[in-house]
């Protein structure tokens, strides 16, 4: 049986792998989230047959519960919302692990009071993990919920003495969290283990309240991250072989995740997680010279008919403006005029990872007209038009030429190089980072001012009635 079990327990580490390879293409992703989501309900099912099944009732009204649950929320929250649907979703995995890591406390101490032998040092260690990781993710996630949809105000939340504060409580964490696992049938364990919770769920909050709600989603994926280490933990609690694996995968791919949104803003971890961006850097770098020349939509229009390549840009405006069905139309009135049409996106363009890319898909440009930064920099001098859809700090040539804005040396779609740009966005109010963009003020510019899905209607209707 033991063997068995084994071998299911790689089947479906196995699926978790290629289901994760699979999610890294449009294409794929679908059947990707499948398969992992088989191999995690087959590993649940043989599980059941390993250890000493307690009660099967509280088993199964647990997983029609969860299950219905889950299904309801999948179905109910809209895609604009699945930031937050996320973030409950790694705190929920974040606050089983610390369940999971009490009740074998729970479950030694009993032992100890029965005059049994104590948890190994080990054991207690991995408890005292999954407790402190799962702990943080809990708390951590909820404050980005709340943040994230506006239940608390997004803005950072930083006062004198706040990083003494953090270290402070960092070490107490980490001397309860030795002094109970050198001794966990100790008097004062228990003490330990409730002083342990409480703090971890403290640190968890004081570590996400700092930083302001733009920069949610980098502190999700690490969310998410830090949720996998505590299933690892749990892992190694209860000597399960396929948690331990799935909470690593589950690690190391939010760490990947953070990283690569971190590099696509050129900022470093630590300055997303204690410098409270947002809260001061607006009115930074240096005035933009030139004149802003606005066009209306018919002018638009005359430039866009005569053009032969056209890239559309978008960002966080087009999520705002929700303008992916009608780019999607112009797109094709495009095409049919002969034009060649690219749609070039930008790692962080917009509030969340693949923000950009979860919209144009549900409008359903297809996959192969999408083009990362990397493809579309070299060949955009060869592009007749630049069409830019409410993105702005994605596209501020300030970050290769001002090495006093505080967006310098973060890698952008460098439209200002190509023949003509036409920027759609309401006023000349700044994007995320607050400050001005010399974009606006280029000679090869022009704004086409109001809401992006107002404006694209308006350039539709121009290319419908010529
Ligand atoms: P932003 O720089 O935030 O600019 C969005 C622009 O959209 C604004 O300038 C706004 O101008 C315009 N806009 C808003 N509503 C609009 C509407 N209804 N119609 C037309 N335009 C509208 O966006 P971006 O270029 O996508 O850059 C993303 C920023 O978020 C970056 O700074 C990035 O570092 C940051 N960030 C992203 C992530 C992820 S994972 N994506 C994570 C953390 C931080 P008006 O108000 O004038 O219309």
């Amino acid at each position: 049986m033991q063997l068995f079990i084994n071998l299911v327990y790689i089947l479906s580490s196995v699926m978790f792998v290629f289901g994760l390879k699979m999610l890294s293409s449009p294409a794929t992703a679908r059947r990707g989230n499948m398969l992992s989501a088989g191999g995690m309900g087959l590993a649940v099912i043989v599980t059941l047959f390993d250890y000493q099944v307690i009660s099967w009732q509280y088993i199964l009204i647990g997983v029609v519960i969860g299950g219905l649950i889950g299904f309801a929320s999948a179905r109910l929250v809209g895609m604009t919302s699945m930031p937050e649907m996320v973030a409950l979703l790694n705190g929920s995995g974040g606050f089983a692990s610390l369940l999971l890591g009490w009740a074998e406390f729970q479950r030694g101490w009993t032992v100890v009071q029965g005059g049994g032998e104590q948890l190994s040092v080990f054991t207690a260690s991995v408890i005292a993990l999954a407790i402190l990781i799962g702990g943080v993710t809990t708390s951590g996630s909820v404050i980005a919920w709340a943040k994230l949809s506006e239940k608390i105000g997004g803005k950072p939340v930083l006062f004198p003495g706040q990083q003494v504060f953090n270290v402070i409580l960092l070490i107490v964490i980490v001397a309860c969290g030795i002094m109970f696992s050198i001794n966990p049938g100790a008097s004062y364990a228990y003490t330990l283990i409730i002083a342990l919770i409480v703090l971890a769920l403290v640190l968890g909050v004081m570590s996400v309240i700092p930083i302001g709600g733009a920069d949610m989603p980098v502190v999700i994926s690490l969310l998410n991250s830090y949720s996998g280490l505590a299933a690892c933990a749990a892992g190694f609690v209860i000597i399960n072989n396929v948690l331990i694996v799935a909470g690593a995968l589950v690690g190391a791919s939010g760490i990947i995740l953070t990283n690569i949104m971190c590099k696509a803003m050129n900022r470093s971890l630590a300055n997303v997680l204690f410098s409270g961006f947002g809260a001061t850097t607006s009115g930074a770098g240096k005035q933009a010279e030139g004149e802003v020349k606005s066009v209306s939509a018919e002018d638009a229009y005359f430039i866009l008919e005569a053009a032969t390549s056209v890239a559309f840009v978008p960002g966080y405006g087009l999520a705002v403006a929700q303008a992916q069905h009608v780019v999607r139309e112009l797109g094709e009135l495009l095409e049919d005029n002969g034009a060649e049409v690219r749609y070039a996106v930008h790692p962080v363009a917009g509030r969340m990872p693949g923000h950009m890319n979860v919209l144009l898909a549900e409008a359903n440009v297809p996959y192969d007209q999408l083009a990362e930064m990397e493809e579309v920099n070299p060949n955009i001098e060869m592009v007749d038009v630049c069409v830019v859809v409410g993105a702005n700090d994605v596209v501020n040539p300030a970050a290769r030429e001002d090495n006093t804005s505080p967006l310098f040396g973060m890698p952008i779609i460098d439209v200002d190089k190509s023949r003509t740009v036409i920027v759609l966005k309401r006023s000349m109010n700044p994007g995320f980072a607050g400050v001005q963009n010399p974009l606006f003020f280029k000679e090869n510019t022009r704004m086409l001012f109001g809401d992006a899905k107002d404006s694209i209607q308006g350039l539709v209707r121009e290319f419908k009635d010529a």
